[in-house]
């Protein structure tokens, strides 16, 4: 049987309320998926965050409704909760409305509660995936995220671990095996370090952070789990960014050039 998109209009001619759950990808606008392009461009309202690159958002006719909910008064972004209401407002008026995140909105993008706050309202939901900073980082070095000899296990982890009195497990985090990648993880640069070398890693584990990856201006540092906070102090990088831990870090090296967030060679530096 013919699957039927769920936000077509039905015979009598009304659309089920719907929402796209997009990923808008790591900001550069060719990392963005077609299906991601062709749901923008057929929008009637767009839901959008702060990490969503400019190119991307210009997509959108000119026309069309947007609602900034990464940035309201002040610097605060909208609360989970307006942002529920509001596409399940948008939703019952029988809008196409898009849900646009940066990155992928699966990976610590708060899909899970908007899902459950449409689910709730009876609006459907369908989601679009997108490259997620892990991925666009590490293409972006000219490194893999895994490897046969260097890492066969790949976590991703939010540094709100890291948040108030309890500390995480520094041991089950320090794996010689595998690529750590630690998002929302700049400010608390001296406290992964340390903990990660607590846990059992060596001294002169690598370690990059990477920011603003896959845009003209994404910056990097590269140095050890000893050394990554006086370069980072002496270095400052800007967000978002994030910190890449593992074997597959030193990979970098062997290659010729690295790449800048456009895909052109650049020297390394
Ligand atoms: C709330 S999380 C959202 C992650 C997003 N859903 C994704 O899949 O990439 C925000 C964090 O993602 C990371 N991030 C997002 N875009 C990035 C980029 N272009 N370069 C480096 N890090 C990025 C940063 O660690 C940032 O603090």
């Amino acid at each position: 049987m013919a699957r039927r998109d769920a936000a077509l209009p039905s015979e009598s001619g009304r659309r089920p309320a719907h929402v796209y759950l997009v990923g808008a990808g790591s900001g550069d606008v060719e990392l963005l998926t077609l299906k991601a392009a062709r749901l923008l461009q057929e929008a009637d309202a767009v839901v959008y965050d702060r990490l969503v690159g400019e190119e991307v958002l210009a997509l959108i006719p000119a026309g069309r409704e947007r609602y900034d909910v990464g940035k309201a008064r002040g610097h605060h972004s909208v609360p989970q909760a307006e942002i529920g209401a509001l596409l399940v407002r948008l939703a019952g008026e029988g809008k196409s409305v898009v849900r646009l995140k940066g990155g992928d909105p699966g990976v610590f993008g708060r899909m899970g509660e908007e899902l459950a706050v449409l689910a709730e309202a009876g609006v459907g939901a369908e989601i679009v995936p997108g490259i997620t900073a892990a991925s666009a980082a590490c293409a972006a070095m000219g490194i893999p995220l895994t490897d046969r000899a260097h890492a066969q296990q790949l976590r991703l982890v939010t540094a709100q671990l890291c948040r108030g009195d309890g500390e995480p497990d520094w041991s089950t985090l320090a794996r010689r095996d595998e690529t750590l990648i630690i998002y929302m993880g700049l400010a608390k640069i001296d406290a992964i370090c340390r903990g990660l070398r607590r846990g059992g890693l060596p001294d002169d584990w690598p370690v990059m952070l990477v920011a603003n990856a896959s845009l003209p201006e994404q910056a990097s540092l590269v140095g050890t789990l000893t050394d990554m906070p006086a370069k980072l102090a002496a270095e400052p990088l800007p967000s978002p960014c994030l910190v890449v831990v593992g074997s597959v870090v030193s990979m970098g090296a062997a290659s010729p050039a690295r790449r800048n967030g456009r895909g052109d060679l650049a020297p390394l530096s």
